[in-house]
């Protein structure tokens, strides 16, 4: 847990050098990155100040040294690595991109491997599969850690649901779902006795969490009576701590019981297909050799998970940053439709859902990024969250400005062949979302001071647990 100090803004901001700027050096040439900084997720002030070490971080060079808790795969990476005697799970050390221009260029970079097995012997791959528990096989495998061929012909088959034309076809379905979830809350409210401008919502829980879930089970065609055990299931794995997932019976179990779920539901979608992406996907299963059975499994995972937590943050942050920021408050309430666009754009450059890549590339060969060595064989993550405070792409990179016109320059969903596939669906939403909400219930505040406000810890994400408010 962290908070959310009230002078964040003034923290925020650290100077800025220019050390490596438009350096055009050969991987030979390129001195090595800067010493190891840790940037320690589990330490709860980490992340509530975590934009003032990413400037000071910048100010020291593109790509810096940096060391992280664990994630899920660290155990088979560790069992996979030649090293594995004297390296543990626990300390990795890895390379961090600071700012914007390298940060684009490191995503661009085939040489840069989203596959943790690459650079892996056949014998230390086994290992490294070994190592892993089998519910955790298909997450390991999804499109997130795969390279081309396999990541192309994968990333085609499910890229059609998220075309601009999809996401028209969507939107009154998302629309009828906020409606909803607001009208639920007004009759919670009531049932309470409470009046505007008076009532309660915990938003996170009344609303930012079920809209993203109830859309994302829509779309895959996980039956609306089965997504409340869905939801535990979910719930448990993405709560529960990496560095104690092995031991976590309840988060394990649950995932098995989840991967046997999908099973049979495929089994049903097979018999009874309905318009879905799940019945889409079993088609394109039976039509050819397109898509293997742990390949479907790994696809409804990744797109079942990957949009839960995201989007449930890009939801709160965006409500958080807009109450705590009042002329942008009163600017957005002047013309909720209008500012929708513009207040998403500003709150995933300002406070995006993922800090950093949790699961690093690969380099696959030496190379130079603005001018620092990258051996081969290194582990590397970008840091989004700091590219987009680099005040040499964004003026004035601290302030929270929904009408900011290059906003939607940042990088929060990634770039490059492994750019977020639900992007235009979380964009979609949260527009959606707050249009709706600041509409409906202009009053709507915080319910409590924004420095006790807590951010969740763990895997890079950035959002808040609670947000209390009253509207
Ligand atoms: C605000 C919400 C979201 C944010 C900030 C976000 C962020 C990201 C980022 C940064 C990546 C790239 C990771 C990398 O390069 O290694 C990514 C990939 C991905 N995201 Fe999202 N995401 C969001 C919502 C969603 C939603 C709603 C879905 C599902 C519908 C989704 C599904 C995926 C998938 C499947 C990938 C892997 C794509 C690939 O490897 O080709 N995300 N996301």
């Amino acid at each position: 847990m962290a908070t959310i100090p009230p002078d964040v803004q003034k923290r925020e901001t650290a100077p800025s050098t220019d050390a490596g700027r438009g350096a055009k050096t050969t991987p030979d040439e390129a001195p090595a990155a800067p010493p190891t900084v840790k940037l320690d997720r589990a330490n709860p002030e980490f992340l509530a100040g975590a934009h003032a070490v990413y400037s000071g971080l910048r100010a020291q060079g593109p790509v810096v040294r940096a060391s992280f808790g664990t994630n899920f795969t660290d155990g088979a990476r560790a069992a996979g690595s030649p090293e594995r005697q004297t390296q543990g799970a626990s300390e990795h050390a890895w390379l961090f991109v600071t700012r914007y221009d390298e940060a684009v260029e490191a995503l661009l970079d085939e040489r840069f491997s989203s596959d943790f097995r690459t650079g892996m012997t056949p014998e230390q791959q086994e290992r490294a599969a070994a190592a892993l528990p089998e519910e955790f096989q298909p997450i390991a495998h999804s499109l997130l850690m795969l390279d081309p061929p396999d990541h192309t012909r994968l990333r085609k088959l499910v890229q059609p649901n998220f075309t601009a034309r999809a996401m028209d076809a969507l939107k009154p379905r998302i629309q009828r779902l906020v409606d909803e979830l607001l009208d639920k809350a007004e009759r919670a409210a009531a049932e309470r006795g409470e009046t505007s401008p008076e009532r309660r919502m915990e938003f996170v829980e009344a609303f930012a969490y079920p809209l993203p879930v109830q859309v994302i089970s829509d779309l895959l065609g996980i039956p609306v009576e089965d997504q409340p055990q869905v939801h535990v299931w979910a719930e448990r794995f993405l709560q529960a701590d990496p560095q104690q997932y092995m031991a976590n019976h309840e988060a394990r179990a649950g995932m098995m019981a989840f991967t046997r779920y999908l099973e049979g539901l495929f089994e049903r979608k097979r018999r009874e297909p309905t318009e879905d992406m799940i019945s889409q996907m079993v088609h394109a299963q039976e039509d050819g050799d397109r898509l293997n059975p742990r390949e479907l499994l790994s696809m409804v995972f990744i797109l079942f998970l990957a949009g839960h937590i995201t989007t449930v943050n890009l939801l709160g942050n965006g409500v958080v940053a807009l109450l705590t920021h009042p002329e942008q408050h009163a600017r957005f309430l002047a013309d909720p439709a209008g500012m929708a666009k513009g207040m998403v754009e500003e709150t995933l450059r300002y406070w995006g859902p993922v800090d950093f890549l949790g699961s690093p590339r690969t380099v696959k060969e030496d190379s130079a990024l603005g001018g620092v060595h990258i051996p081969k064989g290194s582990k590397l993550t970008v840091g989004l969250a700091s590219a987009n405070r680099d005040p040499h792409r964004f003026e004035n990179p601290d302030a929270y400005d929904i009408s900011r016109p290059d906003a939607h320059r940042n990088i929060a969903f990634g770039k490059g062949i492994h750019v977020c596939i639900g992007a235009p669906l979380a964009r979609l939403e949260a527009q959606i979302a707050f249009e709706t909400l600041f509409r409906r219930f202009p009053k709507l505040r915080l319910a409590v001071s924004a420095d006790s406000l807590r951010l969740g810890v763990g895997a890079a994400m950035r959002g808040f647990k609670h947000i209390p408010v009253l509207y």
